[in-house]
């Protein structure tokens, strides 16, 4: 009795303790601290929205903008390396439009290079083998696809795989295992997938409004104090130090919204109301259910997320010791042909080389896609011992000496990730993906993701969150304009087409499973 009376009290004086403690109250919730919430923040902040919280899983800045100590210098201190991105991508022309990524990185003196794709060595399992006339062959064929892609889209014509804008260009790769690599170090290596996997139009619309808009140059941020600096740079023109706006730690769990505010609980018991909330989460994140939306998202929303991929992209560091030097440090990139399987660890870079990381030894290897998925399901030592095979195939007459430091993140098992940037499939729309871009209600969405033509890229993040930013401060102004969605998506074949002309001879239409 006793017992069971203590039971209660102690119950009762913990329900009250939660209901007492109440949730923190803000005009606008900013789910997550990447440059998207980063840069959301700072639009409602330069329009007098200064009553926001910033919810961070993490215990820093950043998102997918973030780095680790790797390997060591001859001093004993150590290097940083870009786990997540790593290049400012598009830069600009004098007079020209600047990429805002370019103009974060020069107004925080981001250490970069200039990534030069004509500094390559090709290699075949037998060692190395010069086929980089296939690169041409390539670039030909995309200069074809690309030019198509511009008739799918004025034209208003039916998307397609980007596989078949390659091969109706003439480019078919097949058992070509050296023409298989040159395929995906030209395209896998950017957009996380194979042609088969990607949109033909907005893969191309991707590059033409990131590469031919700024400029065509990719520089290489090997910054000591990590590309992320720029991020944390931007918040801080808002944020004080230690502000108390910015939540670190914070788990969120439960997003809970009506037409008059959001809820948001978090994995400690903590809770935050807001009149609105901006979600920045990866389409992995949203993908993978790690977050409750209550109620369920509306169907038009879930398939906007279900359409869209979430791609994984593997850095896999290496650091030898730096006087064991065993690749031709004048080279940035090294590209190997695996005989059997493709994306098999195809693109190598030297940190090791003038204008990066000289004398620190340091050779990275990059997987995407499937091999991600299988490399970030291994452990450590299996996938170190891969790694020093496809060595020994590309300089056979070498002995390759045993790495000092061996270190790779692992993307698509990070909770707070779920993969590393985003893509579109063949063959959907703008609209579908506008549902995924849209608000529900007072729920606003932003991020990497929702951006349709620099999809991918930090320009993407750092657009969509000003925009949503700014959107949403005119809402908590009273001048509010939902972003438009589209609940019926139609295809392109009326019930009427469905004959025998069009080759539709089981008359089922009508009669099974349809009424
Ligand atoms: C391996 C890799 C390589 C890349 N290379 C490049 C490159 O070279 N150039 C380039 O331009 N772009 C590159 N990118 C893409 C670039 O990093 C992203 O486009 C950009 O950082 C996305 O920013 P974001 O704000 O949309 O998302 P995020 O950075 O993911 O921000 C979302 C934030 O939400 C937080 N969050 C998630 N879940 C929760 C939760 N439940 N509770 C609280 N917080 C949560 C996350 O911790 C994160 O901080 C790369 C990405 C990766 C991973
Ligand atoms: C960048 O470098 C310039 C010139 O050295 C210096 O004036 C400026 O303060 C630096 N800015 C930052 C953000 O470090
Ligand atoms: C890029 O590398 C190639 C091959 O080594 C070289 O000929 C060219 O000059 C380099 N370009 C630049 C801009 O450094
Ligand atoms: C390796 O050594 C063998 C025997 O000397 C030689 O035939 C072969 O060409 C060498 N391979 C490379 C890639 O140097
Ligand atoms: C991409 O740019 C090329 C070259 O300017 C152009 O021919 C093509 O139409 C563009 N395609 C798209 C989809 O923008
Ligand atoms: C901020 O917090 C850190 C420790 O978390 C402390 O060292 C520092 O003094 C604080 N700064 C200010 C301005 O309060
Ligand atoms: C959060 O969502 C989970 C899963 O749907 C549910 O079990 C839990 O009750 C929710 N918690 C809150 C605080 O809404
Ligand atoms: C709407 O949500 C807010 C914030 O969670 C809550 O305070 C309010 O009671 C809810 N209103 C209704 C009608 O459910
Ligand atoms: C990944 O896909 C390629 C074809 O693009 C295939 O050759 C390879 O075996 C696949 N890898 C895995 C782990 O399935």
């Amino acid at each position: 009795m006793a017992l069971a009376t203590r039971t209660i009290l102690v119950a009762l004086g913990a329900a009250l303790g939660a209901a007492a403690q109440g949730c923190r109250e803000t005009k606008v919730a900013v789910l997550g601290a990447g440059l998207s919430g980063v840069e959301a923040a700072k639009s409602l902040s330069n329009a007098g929205v200064s009553d926001f919280l910033i919810l961070e899983y993490n215990s820093d800045i950043g998102g997918r903008v973030a780095h680790t100590t790797f390997g060591e210098d001859a001093d004993g201190n150590p290097y940083t390396v870009e786990l997540g991105a790593n290049w400012v991508q598009g830069l600009g022309t004098p007079g020209g439009p600047q990429n805002p990524i370019w103009t974060l990185a020069q107004r925080y003196n981001l250490s970069n290079t200039y990534s030069n794709y004509s500094s390559i060595q090709t290699f075949s399992s037998t060692g190395a083998n010069d086929f980089t006339a296939l690169l041409d062959d390539f670039e030909d064929a995309y200069a074809y696809v690309e030019q198509d892609a511009g008739y799918i889209l004025t034209e208003g014509l039916q998307d397609r795989s980007f596989r078949s804008g390659l091969s109706l260009s003439g480019w078919k790769p097949m058992r070509d295992m050296a023409a298989q690599a040159v395929e995906w170090w030209e395209f896998d290596w950017e957009y996380a997938f194979p042609p088969e996997q990607s949109s033909q139009e907005f893969a191309i619309v991707n590059y033409n409004t990131t590469f031919y808009q700024f400029s065509d140059e990719n520089n290489y941020v090997w910054d000591q104090r990590g590309f992320n600096t720029f991020i944390k740079g931007e918040a801080y023109t808002y944020l004080k130090p230690n502000d108390t706006r910015l939540l670190l730690n914070t788990v969120v769990t439960n997003i809970t919204y009506n037409d008059t505010g959001v809820r948001i609980d978090n994995a400690d018991g903590s809770c935050v109301t807001a009149e609105y909330a901006i979600c920045t989460f990866s389409l992995g994140v949203l993908q993978n259910d790690d977050v409750t939306f209550c109620p369920a998202l509306p169907t038009w929303k879930q398939k906007g997320i279900a359409t869209f991929s979430m791609g994984t992209y593997t850095k896999i560091f290496l650091q030898f010791p730096p006087d064991q030097v065993f690749w031709d440090k004048s080279y940035q990139f090294l590209l190997y042909a695996d005989p059997y399987t493709r994306g098999y660890y195809p693109v190598w870079q030297s940190l090791d080389t003038e204008g990066f990381l000289p004398g620190s030894g340091i050779l990275f290897v990059t997987v995407v896609d499937n091999e991600s998925y299988r490399v970030e399901a291994q452990t450590d030592d299996e996938t170190l011992a891969e790694v020093l095979g496809v060595l020994r195939s590309m300089y056979p007459n070498t002995t390759i000496p045993e790495p000092t430091a061996f270190y790779y993140p692992r993307w698509s098992q990070e909770p707070w990730a779920r993969g590393s940037y985003s893509n579109w499939p063949p063959g959907t729309t703008l609209e579908m993906h506008q549902n995924l871009r849209a608000n529900v209600g007072r729920l606003w969405f932003a991020g990497e993701h929702t951006s349709a033509e620099y999809f991918g890229f930090l320009q993407a993040a750092y657009t969509e969150g000003q925009i949503v930013g700014q959107s949403v401060a005119a809402c908590v102004k009273g001048a509010c304009t939902p972003e438009v969605d589209y609940p019926n998506m139609r295809g392109s074949t009326s019930p009427a087409e469905y004959t025998p002309a069009n080759g539709w001879i089981v008359s089922s239409f009508l009669t099974y499973g349809f009424d």
